[in-house]
């Protein structure tokens, strides 16, 4: 595989397929970097969806937390992941689904311990007075059914169109990194010295 442009991608890819499927799998959440005013932001995420046809991929998170609002005010962000001793690192702008089919598919298609995630009182990040106030394992959060279909207004779906994917490799028998790039639509792929 090692030698071949179009075997990386599709390894690379598939990389990220068995992320988005598999809790164990390393690659089933890596560090999202987005810029905000006060400089670079990273933090976990946990990759949801994969679509190699498209170029996209897929988390979730609260529509109320820094993130979001980080990402409504500039949607470009670089997304990391390591395992397999590989590492991937892929780029490009977020699209925001809030109230849209997107959105509830994704809603419907997550489980009610996924749903309560989105139950808590207060928006993700706020200062709080005790362990865990305001979030969604705090006794003040609605789980019953009504309360997470208030929950779903908290909800938000991010899509990444992904322009740039760059793997690196590590091996005692030698690192090989390539790198592909979108622009105007089409793939291009080069060997990149590691
Ligand atoms: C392993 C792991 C996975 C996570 N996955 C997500 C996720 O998919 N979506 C999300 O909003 N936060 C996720 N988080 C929490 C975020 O990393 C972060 O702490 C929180 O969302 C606040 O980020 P913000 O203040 O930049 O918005 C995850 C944290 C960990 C440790």
């Amino acid at each position: 595989m090692h030698d071949s442009l179009d075997a990386i991608w599709t390894h690379a890819w598939a990389r990220l397929l068995a992320g988005a499927r598999g809790r164990a799998d390393p690659f089933h959440q890596g560090v999202l970097a987005s810029s905000s005013a006060d400089g670079p932001q990273a933090r976990y995420a946990v990759l949801r969806a994969v679509d190699p046809g498209t170029g996209t991929v897929a988390f979730h998170t609260d529509r109320r937390s820094p993130k979001c609002l980080q990402l409504g005010a500039d949607p470009r962000v670089a997304w990391c992941f390591f395992g397999h001793g590989e590492q991937l690192r892929l780029s490009g702008t977020v699209q925001l689904h809030l109230d849209d089919a997107e959105a509830d598919a994704a809603w419907s298609a997550s489980g009610r311990a996924a749903r309560v995630n989105y139950a808590g009182q207060r928006a993700p990040g706020t200062v709080a007075e005790a362990p865990g106030e305001g979030g969604p394992k705090h006794a003040t959060a609605r789980t019953d059914d009504a309360g997470l279909d208030v929950a779903r207004g908290n909800f938000a779906l991010v899509r990444l169109q992904v322009m740039s994917l760059d793997w690196l490799c590590l091996s005692a028998a030698g690192h090989v990194r390539a790198r592909f790039d979108r622009a105007a639509g089409v793939w291009q792929a080069s060997w990149l010295t590691p």
